[in-house]
């Protein structure tokens, strides 16, 4: 393994999160609130970024209920008397986690990061009790396209994405990650494994295109070694400002199963 293998891509910051919790917020809450989390129960939220699932389990365990949140980087996170913020690496670090104590474990575009994404499942199971429900959210790989703009425009967004989604996987990120998981999740013998695919398009401005755009600011360096010049990034910045430009977003994985009795 290469030192730049298996490195997480980015700085946590609130504009970054916050455009990947616009987008995907309203996927990942419908399905926490599918899943009837009642009052008084314990989550678990890995990789929890700038809080907003952390936050939304929070409001689901109401104040006799504990929210556990987990982040290598912890300064988007303030502890409160139902969510307790843990910093941890975990890679090398297990989760602070009683077994058989949680009833509910979140983790959204995490394990497909992590080298060690097998095993940190296998913590999450562990930490779960009998008949506890999973919740795991993933990027996975889908062919990007845009819509009513000239060839060149059309080309440079769908080579600029994917050569952001190559750095990625160059990175260690399992593209496919969220694809294999209904089938992890079956061999560990989950019960009502459900997973939904989402892509929608996403408009010049709006929260998706701004997270495009942010991906190709903070992988600049890389994106020009990999043979994008200065004026196509600055042009593809431009693009995902555009209310004209109409893209194909990321293509997302939701997955809940429950765990047996
Ligand atoms: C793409 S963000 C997702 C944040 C949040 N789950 C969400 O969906 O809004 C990935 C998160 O994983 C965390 N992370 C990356 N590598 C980690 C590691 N080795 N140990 C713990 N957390 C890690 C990052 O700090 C970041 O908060």
């Amino acid at each position: 393994m290469t030192a730049t293998a298996h490195r997480y891509q980015f700085r946590n910051s609130l504009p970054q999160l916050g455009h990947l919790q616009e987008v995907l917020d309203p996927i990942t809450l419908h399905e926490l609130t599918r899943l009837g989390i009642t009052p008084g129960q314990t989550a678990l939220d890995v990789g929890a970024g700038a809080g907003s699932i952390a936050g939304h389990l929070c409001e689901l365990v109401g104040r006799a209920g504990k929210v556990i949140a987990v982040d290598i980087d912890t300064s988007l996170l303030n502890p409160t008397g139902v969510l307790d913020v843990y910093q941890r690496d975990l890679r090398t670090q297990p989760l602070p986690v009683e077994p058989g104590t949680v009833d509910v474990a979140a983790a959204r575009c995490v394990l497909e990061h992590l080298p060690n994404r097998h095993l940190l499942l296998n913590q999450m199971i562990t930490a779960l009790r009998p008949g506890g429900h999973l919740l795991l959210g993933e990027i996975v790989y889908a062919p990007v396209s845009a819509y009513g703009l000239t060839d060149s425009d059309s080309e440079l967004i769908a080579r600029v994405v994917h050569t952001i989604l190559d750095v990625f996987a160059a990175r260690g990120l399992d593209l496919h990650w969220g694809d294999k998981v209904p089938s992890v999740l079956l061999a560990n013998g989950f019960q009502e494994v459900r997973t939904r695919w989402v892509a929608e398009t996403w408009t010049g401005g709006s929260a998706g295109c701004r997270l495009y755009a942010d991906n190709a600011t903070q992988l600049r360096d890389r994106l020009l070694a990999d043979g994008l010049s200065h004026a196509e990034l600055d042009r593809f910045a431009e693009l995902m400002a555009d209310p004209a430009v109409l893209v194909r977003g990321y293509q997302f994985a939701s997955t809940t199963a429950r765990k047996p009795r």
